[in-house]
């Protein structure tokens, strides 16, 4: 073990009392949660942030005279914009609060295929490019959009491996191709995607570009200003931050283009019995009461990565990875999906025989938390000709123990199962 890796080894420690969830036992067995591409836990300090203002500062934002509901905006927008910060937002860019990635990807997509202040930019004919690696969240709405247009939607696929090249995204980019969306990390294999070379190779083309980077913002990821990317999205709960909480980040000018999924409260800058004229922007994007205890806990998630380093966090998990998929490779008809993909903290593989829902079972049984299905990326496991998979993903509080006892335990349920 080098000197870096000795002092990591005792922050740890120290990282792991800050998630007192970790500390119970499960059927008997120490909780090994390794599940943390779905949801990662809380730390302390984002609790406690959270009960700060529930118990402080808890009010309506924006439509009040009175002191709370001027704290509560306050500590709103001190959240905004602490996370333009944390991911690099330039000038150019805008936040909006959403309840996560689902909601901020089906906003962009309603948003440009809907008419209103502006004709939809989607007109039959045009073309939408969505990349083969997606989660259900970032295509099902394209798939909506380019119904509802005429447009016509096309995929750009990923080798027989899971990779995308930029070879043949030049391919299918046309003068009609209107958006091309995209994941920073394939959340059913890990595989990390040349995405900012697609983006830029797409904003070239004069694609609106839109980036899911759900599984991504929680480690190492270029400043969003140096990205062409006119709307990223990302959640709260798989970056220590609370569920229900995320944001759709943006290029002001893009932004403009959504005619707002929600109308009503707060999104309005004035309102007849006939008409509306909305507010701009970023009130017009998030009518109705926001979360405002999901804003504050995720900026306070934020500023948790930002105190450990996301470089730390990165090397920690990456090793996690690395252990996994080497132990893994070693199991009789264990098979790894995107087994070099090093910049990575999720593992997914199949296994011979057994079933992934018996082995998440059986490993559940030993006290490991693991996710198996298709990850609700059914049309990328379809591709690779493969059904559901066991998946384990790894947050700063794993372990190398953990690791081996999911060795262990995989190896073990597998001769249960055969
Ligand atoms: N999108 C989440 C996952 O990959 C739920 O598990």
């Amino acid at each position: 073990m080098g000197d870096r890796d000795a002092l990591w080894q005792a922050d740890l420690r120290g990282v792991r009392a800050r998630f007192p969830l970790l500390e119970q036992r499960i059927h008997g067995a120490a909780l090994a949660y390794l599940d943390n591409a779905a949801t990662t836990q809380m730390p302390l300090q984002v609790q406690e942030a959270m009960r700060y203002f529930e118990q402080h500062e808890r009010a309506n934002i924006h439509r009040g005279v009175h002191t709370l509901s001027q704290r509560a905006t306050d500590a709103f927008e001190r959240a905004r914009q602490d996370l333009a910060d944390f991911i690099g937002a330039g000038e150019e860019h805008l936040l909006m609060f959403t309840s996560g990635t689902t909601d901020a990807l089906n906003l962009v997509a309603h948003g440009l295929s809907t008419p209103g202040v502006h004709p939809a930019l989607l007109s039959p004919g045009d073309e939408v490019i969505v990349s083969g690696l997606e989660h259900h969240a970032n295509l099902v709405p394209w798939q909506q959009a380019a119904r509802r247009c005429g447009a016509t939607l096309r995929i750009l696929r990923p080798d027989a491996q899971g990779r995308l090249h930029a070879e043949d995204l030049a391919h299918l980019l046309s003068p009609r191709t209107r958006v091309f969306a995209v994941t920073a990390c394939a959340n059913a294999t890990g595989e990390r995607p040349p995405y900012e070379k697609l983006l830029a190779m797409a904003a070239d083309a004069g694609a609106l570009t839109v980036l899911d980077a759900a599984q991504a913002v929680a480690h190492e990821m270029p400043a969003l200003q140096s990205l062409a990317c006119d709307f990223m999205a990302f959640s709260g709960h798989k970056m220590y931050g609370p569920m229900g909480s995320g944001v759709l980040a943006g290029r002001r000018t893009a932004l403009e283009r959504l005619e707002p999924l929600r109308y009503g409260g707060d999104m309005v800058a004035w309102v007849s019995a006939t008409e509306a004229a909305f507010a701009d922007l970023p009130a017009r994007l998030e009518g109705g009461t926001p979360n405002v205890s999901g804003a504050v806990g995720l900026a306070a998630a934020a500023a948790f990565i930002d105190q450990i380093g996301r470089d730390a966090i990165d090397r920690h998990v990456r090793s996690l990875r690395a252990h996994a998929v080497q132990g893994l490779a070693t199991i009789d008809g264990v098979t790894v999906l995107s087994p070099a993909a090093d910049a990575s903290a999720i593992v997914s593989f199949v296994a011979r025989d057994a079933h992934p829902h018996d082995i998440g079972t059986l490993l559940d049984e030993r006290g490991i938390a693991v996710r198996t299905g298709h990850h609700c990326a059914q049309p990328l496991l379809d591709h690779l000709g493969l059904g559901p998979t066991t998946r384990a993903s790894f947050a700063v509080y794993n372990t190398h123990d953990e690791v081996e006892r999911l060795l262990a335990g995989v190896a073990e349920v597998l001769e249960v199962l055969r």
